[in-house]
């Protein structure tokens, strides 16, 4: 049974504003973007919320622009792709502040079955710093001020390993915090495949650093019947196991 309220439980959303917090942090090439899974994957969410007549609003990362507002790393195209897909505009907003004055009243001004989407979140560098600093804890309450209606939807599955303003530090300050249909499903699916998985059961993972998956692969061990491990972080395994990488990427603080 899923322990978390999902966006089944929020009722009587007409006229409220929800907050929504997607993974589109989808790949780009030239302001082209590559691969549309990771909007096809919020459609449902979005979906539900504008049949109930909320007013939607979208923030999501994109890549790792550290603080720095890099046009390459705007969320501008994802923008049209939505629409398209939405069958409604999507308001963007161009704001390296991301919770700026024009941002604030677009956010104020949406009507019933409208959608907004933030600009990336990671343009403030506060963003990955939830408790570490005041700065982080500000910005957080300014992502959810936007919402007045105070109706967080965490649908970043592909985020949910970080502890970020937009995704974490946004629900002290939201009065109803769920889950989205994404998530749900993941959550579902990861929970039967790790509790009562079909054997042979293998995992497979990958993703450049070590350190971000010890405890995913440590809780892992003891389930599976093979780990395979691959994408940058596999280096730092061979190095520890005495093979030469080159210059390939390694964490030296990991080896042991
Ligand atoms: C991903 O694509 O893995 C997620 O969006 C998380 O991105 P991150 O590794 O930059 O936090």
């Amino acid at each position: 049974m899923l322990n978390k309220k999902t966006v089944d439980d929020l009722k009587d959303l007409k006229g409220k504003k929800v907050l929504v917090r997607c993974d589109f942090n989808v790949p780009l090439k030239d302001g082209v973007i590559q691969n549309y899974n990771r909007i096809d994957g919020a459609l449902p969410t979005i979906k539900k919320l504008l049949d109930q007549g909320a007013k939607v609003i979208l923030c999501s990362h994109l890549g790792k622009p550290k603080g720095e507002p890099l046009p390459e790393m705007s969320l501008a195209p994802v923008a049209p792709a939505l629409s398209e897909r939405l069958g409604v505009p999507v308001k963007f907003i161009s704001d390296p502040q991301v919770t700026g004055e024009e941002t604030r009243k677009a956010a104020a001004d949406l009507k019933d079955g409208e959608v907004l989407l933030l600009e990336n979140t990671r343009y403030r560098g506060e963003e990955t710093k939830y408790g570490k600093d005041e700065a982080a804890e500000k910005y957080a309450e300014e992502l959810a001020a936007l919402c007045d209606d105070g109706i967080f939807v965490d649908d970043a599955f592909g985020t949910a390993h970080r502890a970020h303003c937009s995704n974490v530090g946004v629900t002290k300050y939201c009065k109803e915090n769920v889950v989205g249909y994404l998530m749900e499903k993941e959550i579902r699916f990861l929970g039967q495949a790790v509790e009562n998985p079909v054997r042979p059961f293998v995992a497979i993972l990958g993703g450049a650093k070590v350190s971000d998956k010890l405890n995913v692969i440590n809780n892992l061990l003891d389930k599976v019947d093979t780990l395979i491990i691959g994408g940058g972080m596999a280096y730092t395994f061979l190095k520890a196991e005495g093979q030469s990488i080159g210059n390939s990427l390694c964490e030296e603080d990991k080896l042991s």
